[in-house]
């Protein structure tokens, strides 16, 4: 792997093998989502507990600050919004030009497949990986399913998994599923999990991140069961140690019940 390309998927995935990436990047088509309305204030309390932030050149340049962060995935993908016509119909909205100007150590785009854009979404990823190549520009690929949640199952983000390998993805961000090591073990990729609306209790959280990482998954890109819980740091601090600290999912919840009571 060339120079550049490795010293920035280290700044990603940490020296233990597994990261913890912060995903802030709903907005480019929910607008100002709950919680995410100032993305930059959100954040700014989780950034000493996550490796990473996946974010769009917008949010970065107008919320971020540029001294004190973390390493940046940038959103490059977009053209759609929750009140289109379909959310799958994305392109490629930013450069990698613009990505190694903001000095992203990675590009994160969406694929949908099994959609009408299948194979828009899939030469959207084929093209940037082949623009990311000649900058050691690491590309992590979205298996993203729009509104149609109970599309994630094994088989399907198995199949997802694996054809966004196949083209050349660094790494692959999908839903944690029952029988998930079906997706880790046919995708030849680093698997981080996503984490989808938030859920009604935390402790579901922790028991799924703990059997995905049980399973083969390197890390979590999981926002909204993060910065939209009302305990926001408690939630990024117990993830933080099943992740990094193989805490178990109890362990989690008792992490997670002590720092909400400070
Ligand atoms: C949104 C994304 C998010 O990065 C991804 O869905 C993870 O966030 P969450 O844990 O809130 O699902 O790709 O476009």
């Amino acid at each position: 792997m060339d120079w550049g390309k490795k010293n920035r998927l280290s700044q990603l995935i940490q020296k233990d093998g597994h990261c913890m990436f912060m995903p802030i990047d709903h907005g480019y088509f929910q607008g100002p989502t709950t919680k995410l309305e100032k993305p930059g204030e959100t954040v700014k309390p989780l950034l000493p507990y996550c490796d990473a932030i996946f974010v769009t050149r917008g949010v970065l340049r107008s919320c971020i600050d540029p001294v004190n962060t973390k390493p940046i995935i940038l959103r490059v993908s977009g053209g759609t919004s929750m009140v289109g016509e379909d959310l799958a119909n994305e392109e490629i909205t930013t450069s990698i030009k613009e990505a190694v100007r903001l000095n992203a150590s990675a590009v994160g785009l969406s694929v949908f497949i099994g959609s009408k854009y299948e194979k828009q979404t899939l030469m959207n990823l084929a093209n940037l990986v082949n623009e990311a190549e000649d900058y050691g520009m690491p590309v992590m690929a979205v298996t993203a399913v729009g509104k149609e949640l109970e599309k994630r199952d094994a088989r399907y983000l198995a199949l997802a998994s694996r054809i966004a390998a196949e083209l050349g993805a660094t790494i692959v961000k999908t839903y944690w599923c029952e029988n998930f090591d079906k997706v880790v073990n046919g995708c030849p990729v680093p698997v981080v999990m996503a984490g989808g609306p938030q859920t009604e209790t935390e402790q579901e959280v922790f028991d799924f991140v703990y059997d995905g990482m049980q399973k083969g998954a390197i890390g979590i890109n999981l926002g909204r069961n993060i910065w939209k819980h009302d305990y926001p740091i408690a939630m990024a601090k117990a993830l933080r140690a099943i992740v990094h600290e193989n805490a178990t999912a109890k362990e989690a919840g008792q992490i997670f019940n002590a720092e909400k009571k400070r």
